[in-house]
């Protein structure tokens, strides 16, 4: 059983999808021992108290004094003191690289909510992703998984799921489609893949 660490700065839809994997059963080849927030006010860290699952909060500024490599070396102690085998980025709004990147180098999982290699990169994130689809008029985008690695949104992918725009889509609605088609099936799923594959290893 892989000992699984999430990340996470928002509502934590993405966070209670593998808290409800781990109940119905899809997820079995790991077990989330702790949730981080870069945000005091992350609802997500309320879904994971409600689940029982310890909390940390740890800000870039207010607990790092802004500066991205303490922040990087804070989260990834936290992450070992918790004996972490695989960090999962659940909407994690902060771009990291540092010690957390190379401790944990090829055992750290993202959901991003896109097609890669589209509408990605650096400042892609939350509503932007959906805001670029639909100014680009693409009928198709979706969600990806994938490693993460020093180039944004870069690293290897694991699993990728289309999903329809419709006519009269807003970003908000999009966004919402997104997460019920593709990122809340697709992020457990293939967490427990990858658990389950570095079981075998
Ligand atoms: C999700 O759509 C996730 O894919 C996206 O932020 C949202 C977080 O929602 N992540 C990124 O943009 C990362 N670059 P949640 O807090 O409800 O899971």
């Amino acid at each position: 059983m892989k000992r699984i660490g999430v990340l996470i700065s928002g509502g934590g839809t993405n966070l209670q999808a593998l808290i409800d994997a781990q109940k119905s059963g899809i997820l079995k080849s790991g077990e989330i021992v702790c949730v981080c927030s870069n945000s005091a006010s992350a609802y997500g860290l309320t879904r994971a108290q409600n689940a029982g699952i310890p909390t940390k909060i740890i800000r870039k500024n207010a607990d790092c004094g802004g500066d991205l490599d303490e922040f990087s070396h804070k989260i990834c102690a936290y992450m070992k003191e918790m004996r972490v085998d695989v960090v999962v980025l659940a909407g994690f709004m902060a771009i990291f690289g540092g010690e957390l990147l190379k401790e944990y180098a090829d055992r750290i999982i993202n959901i991003h909510p896109a097609l890669i290699p589209s509408f990605c990169g650096k400042g892609m994130y939350g509503l932007k992703p959906h805001e670029a689809a639909l100014e680009y008029g693409v009928k198709v985008t979706g969600a990806t998984v994938h490693l993460v690695n020093e180039v944004v949104d870069g690293g290897r992918i694991l699993m990728q799921k289309a999903v329809e725009v419709h006519d009269g889509d807003t970003p908000e609605i999009l966004q919402r489609r997104v997460m019920e088609q593709a990122e809340w099936i697709i992020l457990p799923q293939a967490v427990e893949n990858f658990c389950a594959e570095s079981e075998n290893k």
